[in-house]
C-alpha cells in the first residue's frame, strides 16, 4: 500500500482550455484516494492455536529403511489450516544442494544418557526428524553415528538407541544391526523420549521361525540405551537467495504492519520460507511479499513448530516484540527482506524540497517526452498525492525470471477523463504488462521479465487529460 510522498506521473499534451489545474499545478484529485492506513499485524491468538493443532514429532518408524533420503520441507499449516504439502522446488536455491541449513560437525555433546543396559527405555519422538541409519553395533558406537550425522544437511541432533525384535533390523536390511541412529535438524531432550517399542515386527509362522507356529506370542520391539547427541544451537541458516538478513537470531517475532499471513513448516528452513513468501500472491492493498518472519515455536519447552510469516511491507527488529503467548515460546526469530533489483522504486531519492516539487529526472530516474510534449514524466515530491526509466540498467541475472510489481493510480482527473489513461511497463523496450482506465485506488499490477544481465525498465504511457500516478516499483526475482 503505497503512502507516498514521492511517486512518478505519466500524462499527455495538457490542453490548456481547461479549468482542470494539472498535478505539476499542485492540482487536486478529482476524488480523494482512499487512503487505507491500517495495514494489518499477525493474528497471534490463530498462530497459537493453530501450534496446538499440529503434530509435528517423529523418528525412525519401525519398518523404515535405513539411508532413506531427507524428505523434502513440509507445509503443515497456512493460515490456520492444517496441510500437508511439500515447498515447492525452490529453483535456483536448491541447486546448492549442501549448507543450506547449515553443517557443522564438531560440538556435539552428550545430552541425555540413555537407561542402563537391561532397562527398556525409549527414544526419541521429535520435531524436524530427518533419516535415520544403522551403525555397526559390536559396541555402542556413538562415534559412528555422530561422523555420519556431519555429513547431512540439516544434523545438529542424534538420537542412539538398540531397537530390539525387530524383524527387518534383524533379517532382511543388510547391515544386519539394530543400534539406531536418528538425526534431526533441531535439538531434543530426554523429555522427548515417547517411542516404547511394543510393535510386532515378526511374521507369525515364518520359515525363518518355525518355532513361532499358530498361537505363540510374537515378540514385541522394545528400546535400550537410547541417548541423545547435540549441539548447543541450530546452525545460523545461509541467506536465500533474493534476500538479505534483517535481524536474528532474537527471541522475538515481528509484530509489525503489513502482514500477510503464517505458514507453519517442519523444520527451520528459511529457503522454504523465501520460496512460501515469494509465491504467496498478492495482498490486493499492500502488493507482494516483500519480508518474512521465521522462528520456532517451544510449546510446554518442546519445540513444536517452525513459523513462517509473510509482509508486504518491510519489517525490523524494532517491532520484533511478540515473545509469544501462554506456553508458547519464540526462539530462532529472524528477518530477511526480498531484494528488489530496481534501486530507488518508491522515488525515495528524489529530494527537491520539502513540500511541493517536482522534475523530469534526477539521479535514480529519467523522464521523457515526445517532441511535442511537455512534462509527460514527472517525478513528484508531494505529500498529498504520491507513486520513464530508471537511470541505471537493472544488474539481473541471465536467465532468471523476475516479476516487475508496481501500484498504479488514474484517478486525477475523475472517471471520465482517466477513462483513456493507459501506461505501458516496457522489459528492454517490451510492453509486458500495464494498466488502463479509470481506477479509483492505487492498483497493484505484476508483470514477467527475463533478465538479460543488462535490463532496462520503463513506463510509456499518459493519455490527454489523464494522469497515471506510478510508486512502489521492485523487480524481484520470481
Ligand atoms: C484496509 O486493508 C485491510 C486489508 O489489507 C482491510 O482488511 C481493511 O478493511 C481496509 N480498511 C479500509 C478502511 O479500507
Ligand atoms: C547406510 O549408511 C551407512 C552409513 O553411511 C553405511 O555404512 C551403510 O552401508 C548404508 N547402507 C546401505 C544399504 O546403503
Ligand atoms: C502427508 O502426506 C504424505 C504423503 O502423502 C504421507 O506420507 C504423510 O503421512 C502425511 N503426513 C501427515 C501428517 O498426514
Ligand atoms: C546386532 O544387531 C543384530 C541385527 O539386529 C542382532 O541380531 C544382534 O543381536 C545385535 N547385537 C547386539 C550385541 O545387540
Ligand atoms: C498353543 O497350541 C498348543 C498346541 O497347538 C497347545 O498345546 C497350547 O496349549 C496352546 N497355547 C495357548 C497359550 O493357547
Ligand atoms: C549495459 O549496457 C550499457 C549500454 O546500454 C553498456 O554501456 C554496458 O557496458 C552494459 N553492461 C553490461 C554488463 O553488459
Amino acid at each position: 500500500m503505497p503512502s507516498p510522498s514521492r511517486f512518478l506521473a505519466l500524462a499527455a499534451l495538457l490542453a490548456s482550455a481547461t479549468a482542470l489545474v494539472p498535478p505539476g499545478r499542485k492540482g487536486v484529485p478529482n476524488a480523494p484516494v482512499p487512503d487505507n492506513t491500517t495495514a494489518p499485524t499477525p493474528d497471534n491468538a490463530l498462530i497459537v492455536h493453530t501450534a496446538s493443532q499440529v503434530y509435528q514429532k517423529s523418528g525412525p518408524s519401525v519398518d523404515a529403511p535405513p539411508n532413506a533420503s531427507i524428505p523434502p520441507t513440509t507445509v503443515t499449516a497456512v493460515d490456520g489450516t492444517l496441510t500437508n504439502t511439500t515447498v515447492a522446488d525452490a529453483g535456483s536455491s536448491r541447486r546448492r544442494d549442501a549448507g543450506r541449513l547449515g553443517k557443522r560437525d564438531s560440538g556435539f555433546e552428550k545430552l541425555f544418557d540413555g537407561l542402563p543396559v537391561g532397562q527398556h527405555d525409549a527414544s526419541i519422538e521429535g520435531t524436524a526428524y530427518l533419516t535415520y541409519t544403522v551403525v555397526n553395533n559390536a559396541t555402542y558406537n556413538v562415534q559412528a553415528c555422530l561422523d555420519w550425522c556431519a555429513g547431512i544437511n540439516g544434523c545438529v541432533f542424534v538420537n542412539v538407541f538398540y531397537e530390539f525384535n525387530n524383524y527387518l533390523l534383524d533379517f532382511v536390511f543388510s547391515e544386519k544391526s539394530n543400534l539406531k541412529c536418528a538425526a534431526y535438524g533441531d535439538i531434543h531432550t530426554a523429555a522427548e523420549k515417547t517411542n516404547f517399542g511394543g510393535q510386532a515386527s515378526y511374521p507369525p509362522g515364518t520359515q525363518c521361525f518355525p518355532f513361532l507356529v499358530g498361537n505363540e506370542t510374537i515378540p514385541l520391539t522394545y528400546i535400550t540405551q537410547s541417548s541423545g547427541w547435540g549441539l548447543d544451537s541450530l546452525v545460523d541458516p545461509t541467506t536465500p537467495d533474493g534476500y538479505e538478513p534483517v535481524f536474528g537470531p532474537t527471541g522475538g517475532a515481528n509484530n509489525a504492519p503489513g502482514y500477510m499471513g503464517f505458514a507453519f513448516i517442519d523444520k527451520y528452513d528459511v529457503d522454504a520460507c523465501a520460496q512460501l513468501c515469494n509465491t504467496r500472491g498478492v495482498d490486493p492493498i499492500g502488493g507482494g511479499c516483500a519480508y518474512f518472519n521465521i522462528w520456532r515455536a517451544v510449546v510446554d519447552g518442546l519445540p513444536t513448530t517452525y513459523t513462517c510469516s509473510m509482509y508486504y511491507l518491510v519489517a525490523d527488529e524494532s517491532t520484533a516484540v511478540n515473545f509469544g503467548q501462554g506456553d508458547l515460546v519464540v526462539t530462532f526469530s529472524r528477518g530477511y527482506s526480498r531484494i528488489s533489483v530496481l534501486p530507488d522504486g518508491g522515488f525515495e531519492g528524489y529530494n527537491g524540497c520539502t513540500d511541493f516539487c517536482f522534475t523530469a529526472s534526477y539521479s535514480n530516474w529519467i523522464g521523457t517526452s515526445p517532441p511535442s510534449g511537455n512534462w509527460d514524466a514527472t517525478i513528484f515530491f508531494y505529500k498529498p498525492s504520491g507513486r520513464s526509466p530508471p537511470a541505471k540498467k537493472l544488474s539481473t541475472i541471465v536467465g532468471t525470471n523476475y516479476v516487475i510489481q508496481v501500484f498504479f493510480l488514474s484517478s486525477f482527473s475523475g472517471a471520465q477523463l482517466e477513462a483513456n489513461a493507459k501506461v505501458d511497463i516496457l522489459w528492454n523496450g517490451v510492453r509486458v504488462g500495464g494498466t488502463s482506465g479509470f481506477t479509483p485506488a492505487w492498483t497493484f499490477v505484476e508483470a514477467p521479465a527475463v533478465g538479460t544481465g543488462n535490463d532496462t525498465l520503463s513506463f510509456v504511457g499518459g493519455s490527454v487529460l489523464a494522469w497515471t500516478f506510478i510508486d512502489d516499483v521492485f523487480v524481484y526475482a520470481a
